[in-house]
């Protein structure tokens, strides 16, 4: 295993996607929970839950935008598959940001058992840009490719099989990856 592999997951194993999940899950949840609590329904405890699905979400973000980080780094600049990663990323960015300024102006609703009504709105307002942003990101994997290995004949026991050793095999896509960047970004 190559050192980078350690951060940014193996070939055909990437460890952006299954982290997105996890941050997804909880910002999801903590909107449903936002909203169900401000309707009334168990508006105390789905406050609190509230509030904290918010605070794991943003300790979840910070390994999900590192790994994230380290794959845009390696995409030469310009090229479409570029500026789509650069819209994800920006757009992730403004999330984060939003779900930050919620957390932090929803503290006093935490601990008042209370959604306040700057807190929902902040949290509804963040779900919207990471649904934008979720958007972009499959975009950047389901219609460029990008880390995507395509070995539908593969055997089983081969494609689970972490294999670092890999370069991902098909003929490189022209304007993924920088000239000498590693070899997993262009397809694995
Ligand atoms: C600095 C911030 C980020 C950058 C630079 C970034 C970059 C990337 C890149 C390069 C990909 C392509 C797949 C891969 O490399 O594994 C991707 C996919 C994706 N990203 Fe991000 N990302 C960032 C933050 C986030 C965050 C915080 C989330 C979730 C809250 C997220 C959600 C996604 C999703 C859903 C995909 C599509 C993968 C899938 O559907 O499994 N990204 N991102």
């Amino acid at each position: 295993m190559k050192g980078s592999e350690l951060l940014t997951g193996l070939p055909g194993h990437p460890t952006h996607p299954p982290l997105t999940d996890a941050a997804i899950g909880l910002y999801s949840g903590a909107t449903a929970f936002a909203v169900l609590s401000a309707l009334g329904v168990s508006e105390e405890n789905l406050a609190i839950a509230w509030w904290i699905a918010l605070v794991a979400g943003l300790v979840v973000t910070g390994p999900t935008a590192v790994t994230g980080l380290l794959d845009w780094l390696k995409i030469t600049r310009g090229t479409p598959l570029w500026r789509t990663t650069t819209l994800h990323l920006v757009a992730m960015v403004a999330a984060t940001i939003v779900f930050v300024v919620a957390a932090i102006v929803g503290h006093g609703g935490y601990v008042d058992r209370e959604v306040t009504t700057l807190g929902l709105l902040l949290t509804v307002a963040g779900f919207g840009l990471m649904s934008a942003g979720g958007w972009l990101g499959g975009t950047v994997v389901f219609v460029h490719g990008m880390r995507v290995l395509r070995e539908q004949e593969k055997p089983t026991h081969e494609a689970v099989k972490p294999d670092s050793g890999r370069d991902g095999g098909d003929a490189p896509r022209a304007g993924l990856t920088r000239p000498g960047a590693a070899p997993d970004a262009r397809d694995g």
